[in-house]
């Protein structure tokens, strides 16, 4: 099939691309590049041996969208095309509903117009909010604390709301928990810019010398060390989530929201020591206050995944930090 990939540069972007290519898919790939380079277009060739169709736009850019359907039959879209930095968007709110909603709402238009009424969204745990007990199940009730989150949730009604409209559409909202790793090639990863605000790139960080300490926000949650529990995934197995709810899309109408978790909850000072294990490196950190908007515990009921999509992850947290760890090391960070 021919996907649309919004913002296929990225970090869960770029590795869904090369599953899908690996998979005999034909992306094509469309990210305004604004945290992401297209750098990453030559690795992703020399993991398939394919380069992807790339178009550098902006999705609320319209007719330059109109122009990528007109120029490909497009048969389904992943759209991963948005900003997520939590804190980020509670300072420029404005830039983070306009880019994130009005972005998906033009997408949307035009696919509409295109006859393409098939979609997988990057929806994000955060929709669990803060007042549900683990693990987090897709029919709890949601809510958000921050505007990142808000668009998510707001996004999330928005489809759904289309598919009630026009029952030909399908729409899987996929809640992602924690995505960490790298490919195994060490090829693609995740590389922040900045000091990184998430755990696992700062961990990364400490251990190759480029930051001097972690701190650990709180030891003193209701968890079994005290530190906040996730449930960290690997994005090899996050990327090939998307491929199962892209058959899913295909196969059923209507929207449906799906957890991709691993069911697994991991605390700050185990991935720290599956860190130093997988690396032979020590990471320096030191206790400080928690991290304002945090919650204890964070992991996904995975029944619904394993039900609907027929997919679970494969990956283990060593598995994580060896191939983040790995990436790092491959590209000089
Ligand atoms: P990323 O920043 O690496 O990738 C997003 C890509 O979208 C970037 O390449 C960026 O340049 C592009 N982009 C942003 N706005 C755009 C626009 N208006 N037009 C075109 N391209 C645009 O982020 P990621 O970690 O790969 O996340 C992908 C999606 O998954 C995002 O929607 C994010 O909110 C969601 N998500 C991520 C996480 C996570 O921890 N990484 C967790 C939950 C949900
Ligand atoms: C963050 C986002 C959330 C998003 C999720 C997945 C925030 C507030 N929330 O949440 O919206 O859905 O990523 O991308 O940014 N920690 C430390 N020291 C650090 C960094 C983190 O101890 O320097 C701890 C945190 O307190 C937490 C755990 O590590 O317990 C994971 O933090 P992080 O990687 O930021 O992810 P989330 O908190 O799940």
């Amino acid at each position: 099939m021919k996907i649309l990939v919004t913002g296929g540069t990225g970090f869960i972007g770029s590795h869904t691309v090369v599953e899908l290519i690996e998979a005999g898919h034909e992306p094509i790939i469309v990210d305004n590049l604004s945290n992401s380079s297209d750098k990453v277009l030559d690795d992703i060739q020399t993991i398939t041996g394919k380069k992807p169709v790339f178009y550098k736009a902006d999705i609320r850019d319209k007719a330059a969208l109109e122009k990528i359907f007109k120029e490909n039959a497009v048969d389904a879209v992943i759209h991963f095309a948005g900003l997520k930095a939590v804190g980020e968007s509670v300072q420029i709110p404005l830039e983070y509903y306009h880019n994130n909603i009005t972005g998906t709402l033009i997408l949307c238009d035009v696919m509409r117009k295109a006859g393409c009424k098939t979609i997988v969204f990057s929806s994000s745990a955060t929709v669990y909010g803060m007042n549900n007990a683990v693990p987090f199940k897709e029919d709890m009730p949601t809510s958000c604390t921050n505007p990142y989150g808000w668009t998510k949730l707001m996004l999330e009604q928005i489809l759904t709301d289309l598919c009630v409209s026009d029952p030909e559409w399908s729409v899987v909202l996929l809640r992602y928990f924690n995505p960490i790793g790298a490919h195994e090639s060490g090829l693609i990863g995740e590389n922040p810019s900045g000091i990184p605000n998430n755990l696992f790139p700062y961990i990364a960080r400490v251990a190759a010398g480029i930051l001097p300490c972690l701190s650990v926000f709180g030891n003193d949650y209701d968890t079994p060390d005290g530190t906040g529990v996730r449930d960290y995934i690997h994005v090899v197995d996050l990327a090939q989530g998307h491929l199962k709810a892209l058959d899913y899309a295909v196969a059923n109408k209507g929207a449906e929201a799906i957890n991709l978790g691993t069911s697994r909850g991991t605390s700050v000072l185990e991935l720290v020591t599956a860190f130093e294990k997988a690396s032979g490196v020590k990471v320096n950190y030191k206790i400080a206050p928690r991290r304002p908007g945090d919650i204890a515990s964070c992991y996904a009921d995975t029944e619904k995944a394993e039900k609907l999509l027929g997919w679970s992850a494969k990956y283990g947290i060593e598995d994580m930090c060896r191939h983040g760890w790995a990436y790092m090391n491959k590209k000089n960070i």
